[in-house]
């Protein structure tokens, strides 16, 4: 398909041509975070009229839900007297807002605290400015976590990682080869593989390293993993909500989003969202190497209703009888376990936290 033409779509043009096919994960870290193309810099891609609905946009609730877990695991912290609360890619600020609402009956937490946004998005940045200038709490924001000044913290995250750039190894007849992107006829974007590389095929879990021809593994960079769990080892902790799966295989998950449909991912780089499932394995594993101890994961019905979700749904309805139909729509859908891909049953919530603090709320339920 010829792709639609852009300055990233002639930029990346002119990358492949100089220097050869990109990898997946290089190609997927422009065409969403390219400074001045790049999907998240140039949009704000929620809602109806965006490209996708997240969590905290399709209720208050779930906000309100992770308020509560942010101040009961503030005094599980033995209450410091500052504290840090992070979110990473905060989408337009709602679910801050709903969580900072919520927290005030923790009455001693919001003068505690000091807000710290990750952001990479300028369009972003300016509506969660927007949404949280009457928050009542110093706000701040940062390009990475490592610019979030020391001291103890709460980290959250909800569909943060699964917007970060996936590697894939496609199984060929030479070995395991890198998914690259290259230049097709007519100048389009094609699939093509690197060459056989051993390293590659050590990535790949033993088990399924003799896989037939086509077969796929993906993985991500585990260093945003790693610098999130050393920094909650040394005081805090965090809860990351995402999509993905608990049982670590072969298979690709890689997909593009626009107008709510699925979306050729090579077709229009930098107007379609693109995004992996979570690998939780992966991520448990690598945050316990950094030194955190980890929490669950569990999947999101079982993380919001030990919250006590269907119990703020009721009282939410007693008080807005008139907007009875769209609260129970919103937790039938958050809480949706009917099919794997329910909300309820494909994502998953998991915490990192400081070895120290014990178990941390609604993440120790079955899943
Ligand atoms: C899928 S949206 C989720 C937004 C929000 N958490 C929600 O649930 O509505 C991804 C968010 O992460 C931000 N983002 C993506 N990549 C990022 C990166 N590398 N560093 C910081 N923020 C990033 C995006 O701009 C956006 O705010």
């Amino acid at each position: 398909m010829t792709p639609v033409p852009s300055p990233l779509a002639a930029l990346l043009r002119e990358t492949i041509r100089t220097g050869g096919p990109l990898p997946l994960a290089d190609w997927m870290a422009l065409c969403l975070g390219h400074p001045a193309h790049g999907y998240y810099v140039t949009r704000d891609p929620l809602g109806r009229a965006g490209d996708f609905v997240t969590a905290p946009e399709i209720s208050q609730m779930f906000g309100e839900l992770l308020g509560l877990w942010a101040a009961a695991v503030w005094q599980q912290m033995g209450m410091p007297g500052t504290v840090r609360l992070v979110e990473l890619g905060p989408g337009r600020g709602t679910m801050m807002a709903d969580m900072l609402r919520a927290a005030r009956v923790v009455p001693a937490f919001r003068p505690a605290l000091s807000v710290h946004l990750v952001e990479t998005g300028p369009v972003l940045a300016a509506l969660q400015r927007e949404r949280l200038a009457a928050a009542g709490v110093p706000v701040a924001w940062h390009r990475d976590l490592s610019e979030v000044p020391d001291g103890p913290a709460i980290v959250l995250a909800n569909e943060f990682f699964d917007a970060l750039p996936v590697h894939q190894a496609v199984k060929t007849r030479h070995g395991w080869c890198e998914r690259t992107v290259t230049l097709g006829p007519d100048d389009t974007f094609a699939w093509a593989t690197g060459p056989a590389d051993p390293a590659l095929a050590a990535r790949v879990p033993e088990f399924w390293r003799v896989a037939p021809s086509g077969s796929v593994f993906e993985w991500r960079d585990e260093a945003p993993v790693t610098a999130l769990a050393r920094r909650v080892a040394r005081g805090g902790a965090a809860l990351v909500i995402d999509y993905g799966h608990v049982d670590q295989g072969l298979g690709e998950t890689l997909q593009a989003l626009a107008g709510h449909a699925f979306a050729d991912p090579l077709a229009a780089p930098g107007e379609a969202d693109l995004t992996a499932h979570v690998d939780f394995v992966a991520f448990g594993r690598a945050a316990a190497a950094a030194g955190a101890a980890v929490h669950g994961p569990v999947t999101q019905a079982a993380f919001l209703k030990s919250l006590g979700i269907e119990a703020r749904a009721a009282a939410l309805t007693a008080k807005n009888p008139d907007r009875a139909a769209e609260i129970a729509t919103a937790l039938a859908r958050l809480t949706d376990t009917r099919t794997k891909t329910g909300m309820g049953t494909l994502f998953k919530a998991i915490g990192l936290a400081d070895p120290a603090l014990g178990p941390l709320p609604g993440l120790e339920t079955a899943p």
